[in-house]
């Protein structure tokens, strides 16, 4: 696949197999991903990889959490405190859209519910990867190295026929993170991404998005 075709061809995937990735190709991946730039080389990104009986314990206390009401507990601040509307709109968009295609009703509490809880078994992804800096080594610039390594990975995995989903909201519980991930005190987690081979036959999977028209963000000027 030539760069372009793949950055097309990835999208977030939400059901997987339980197809096993080789550890060369796991390599393969982090390799690539950590070829991505950063200001002077300082390459602030740290990563776990979980598989296996590690993630099968971190998604039952995740799902254990969800399922009895744990409160969510962000380690950062994603968003802006005011959210500019055009964001929001496209936040509401983006619902309301994966809503229909899973055939979700806005009433539909305990569908919604499921929804959400899907975010907390990390989609049935076979692999994990978490993203981490370390804790007196974040800020604006350091965040944007890490999400060049992190996109990185997204199309490193593409690259490889499989695919990925990242996840904020699998931020939601660092304590529990902290405690499956040794020696992570003196991280902060960022994002999670749970990869793998995507389920064939799965209709989520499907789902497509938009993006705005190029001239509403971009600008020649001569
Ligand atoms: C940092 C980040 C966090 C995200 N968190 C979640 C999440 O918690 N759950 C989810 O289902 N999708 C999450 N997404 C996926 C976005 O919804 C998705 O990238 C966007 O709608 C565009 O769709 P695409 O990835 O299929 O192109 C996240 C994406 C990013 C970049």
């Amino acid at each position: 696949m030539d760069t372009i075709e793949t950055i097309y061809n990835r999208k977030s995937i939400r059901e997987y197999a339980n197809d096993e990735v080789s550890d060369e190709t796991l390599l393969r991946i982090v390799e690539a991903a950590a070829r991505a730039p950063s200001s002077k080389n300082s390459q602030p990104w740290r990563l776990f990889l979980l598989r296996g009986r590690a993630l099968e314990a971190l998604r039952s206390d995740y799902l254990n959490g969800f399922d009895q009401g744990k409160k969510p507990s962000f380690e950062y601040v994603y968003n802006p405190e005011r959210v500019p509307e055009s964001y929001k709109a496209r936040a509401i968009a983006l619902g309301r859209a994966i809503f229909a295609h899973k055939g979700i009703r806005r009433d539909d509490t305990e569908k919604r519910r499921q929804h959400d809880r899907e975010n907390f078994s990390f989609f049935g992804a076979p692999y994990l990867f978490i993203l981490a800096m370390e804790k007196n080594g974040y800020a604006f610039g350091t965040f944007f190295d890490c999400g060049l390594f992190f996109q990185n990975l997204m199309i490193a995995i593409a690259a490889e026929g499989l695919g990925s989903c990242p996840q904020f909201s699998a931020m939601s519980y660092p304590d529990i993170l902290h405690s499956h991930i040794p020696a992570s005190s003196d991280l902060t987690f960022i994002a999670a991404l749970p990869f793998g081979k995507p389920f064939a036959e799965s209709s989520v999977n499907k789902f497509t998005t938009e993006r705005e028209p190029i001239e509403k963000f971009f600008r020649i000027v001569d």
